[in-house]
């Protein structure tokens, strides 16, 4: 009796799995943040771990960095006592804007589009990306790079 119903168990299980999708949830790529007024100068780390990027206010403006090294992918730490941004793989540092300064990174980090939505509220998406690539004109100006004020 116990082998019976243990089996039908297992079916009943095995039934009510076939209604779940076998999807891959993916990180979002498009959120809000905060307002502008949320963020103070210098780097904040507070989404890091939620949506792997840094957000920076320097006296340009607010603009957001996409927490990939641009060496082999690994993430940086952001170490507040020396300023920079240090990957723990193979040892590249960036400045605090993000830019690389010694290690094997070929380039600046990345830096992800943002804009205002209607309520004053910052959109990220990481779908669309700024960069400065070695030896080219960098991207960091474009609209969208860099939410101004
Ligand atoms: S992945 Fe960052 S230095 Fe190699």
């Amino acid at each position: 009796m116990a082998a019976v119903l243990g089996t039908l168990s297992v079916n009943f299980l095995m039934f009510l799995r076939f209604f779940y999708p076998r999807a891959l949830f993916e990180p979002k790529v498009k959120f809000r943040i905060g307002y502008p007024s949320d963020f103070g100068f210098g780097v904040d780390t507070k989404f890091q771990n939620q949506y792997r990027i840094w957000v920076v206010r320097n006296t340009e403006g607010i603009f957001v960095i996409s927490a990939i090294c641009t060496h082999l992918g690994c993430t940086p730490d952001w170490k507040p006592s020396e300023n920079k941004f240090k990957c723990p793989c193979h040892g590249s540092g960036y400045d605090p804007e993000g830019v690389n300064f010694e290690g094997p990174a070929p380039r600046p980090m990345d830096r992800a589009h943002v804009e205002l939505d209607p309520e004053g509220q910052i959109v990220v998406d990481l779908s669309h990306v700024y960069r400065w690539p070695k030896g080219e004109p960098s991207q960091f100006n474009e609209p969208g790079a860099i939410i101004r004020g």
